[in-house]
């Protein structure tokens, strides 16, 4: 039934950026740096690490600078970092970025509530981003968000995502994330997305992002691996969520992602257990009675 799935998936670990931009407890610099540091010593391939936006918009990643600089990077690990604009670029170029993403949507609404502008208007921008970012020898991201669901305009077809996830590639992105912002979507619609994309879009930068609101995300990704998918973005703890998208929460938690991969005797190349104690560390700052992960509530259950 599984024959012929991706025996490796690659995770893209969204915990210290995602994860913390809509957390109400604010976190000091250096724990955010502890945590971004035990992440990539876990193995993670691809650790974003923050968000070169207005502090005035997200004001929980107004340390940006503050956390590139503090960072000891490891070799091979990618530490993308989020950038709305021109100067959002610059800033992260300063502060040693070499890896960028940029991200609109698929959903004119959300795309004005979350960048003050149009899809068009964003896509405009972000090709001089690209541009710029490439020219400066940086490895570029793309995102769509809302790319199943918008919190303010209900389900967006994929015929909807074409054009977006077309232009991000002819600017050059190296990879598309396809983002179910608001954790919504379920497995027919990531079967429909999937099978609309794959003939412009190639599984070697074809990721998928999905948040957990509906307890859904884990079916997405395994529907997505039966069609090849092998990029997953997921987060430490199961933390996540936009201030501009009312309803969403956590992204997958990376645990619960690892866990299944890992017992379905897919490869990695991460070690749930220090993952866990990422997540465990993280959480440790954030007033919360559980967390949002399954496999962090189930290691309690069993610890009891
Ligand atoms: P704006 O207010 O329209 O910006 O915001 P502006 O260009 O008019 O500038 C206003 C002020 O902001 C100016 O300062 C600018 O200098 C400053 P002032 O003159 O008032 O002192 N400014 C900046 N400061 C620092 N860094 C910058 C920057 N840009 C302008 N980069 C803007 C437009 C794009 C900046 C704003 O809307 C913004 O920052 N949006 C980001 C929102 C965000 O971070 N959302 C969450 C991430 S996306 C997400 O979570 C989805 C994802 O996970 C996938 C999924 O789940 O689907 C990726
Ligand atoms: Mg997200």
């Amino acid at each position: 039934m599984f024959q012929g799935i991706p025996r490796l998936v690659r995770i893209v670990e969204v915990g210290a950026r995602d994860g913390l931009q809509n957390e109400p407890t604010p976190v000091p610099t250096e724990a955010k740096v502890r945590f971004i540091e035990m992440l990539a010593d876990a193995g993670l391939p691809v650790v974003e690490a923050t968000a070169f936006v207005s502090p005035k918009w997200v004001p929980q990643l107004a340390d940006a600078e503050q956390v590139m600089h503090a960072l000891r990077r490891r070799a091979g690990v990618r530490y993308p970092v989020l950038v709305p604009n021109l100067k959002g670029l610059e800033r992260a170029l300063s502060a040693g970025a070499r890896e960028i993403a940029v991200f609109t949507a698929a959903s004119e609404t959300f795309c004005q509530r979350n960048l003050n502008r149009s899809i068009e208007q964003s896509l405009q921008e972000f090709e001089q981003v690209v541009r710029a970012a490439k020219a400066a020898g940086c490895w570029a991201r793309g995102y769509v968000s809302t790319a199943f669901v918008c919190p303010y305009e209900g389900a967006i077809a994929p015929e909807a995502v074409v054009p977006v996830v077309e232009r991000l590639l002819a600017m050059g992105v190296d990879e598309v994330s396809l983002g179910d912002t608001i954790g919504a979507a379920v497995p027919t619609q990531v079967a429909r997305l999937t099978e609309t994309l794959l003939p412009i879009l190639p599984l070697e930068r074809f990721a998928y992002h999905f948040h957990n609101t509906y307890g859904t995300a884990l079916a997405n990704v395994l529907t997505a691996l039966q069609q090849g998918v092998f990029i997953f973005d997921s987060s430490a703890g199961g933390l996540g969520g936009c201030p501009f998208a009312p309803g969403a929460s956590g992204n997958l938690a990376t645990e619960d992602l690892l866990y299944m991969l890992h017992g379905m005797g897919i490869e990695t190349g991460v070690d749930l257990a220090g993952v866990a104690a990422a997540a465990q560390f993280i959480l440790g700052h954030l007033q919360r009675e559980t967390p949002p992960s399954s496999y962090l509530r189930a290691c309690a259950r069993v610890e009891a």
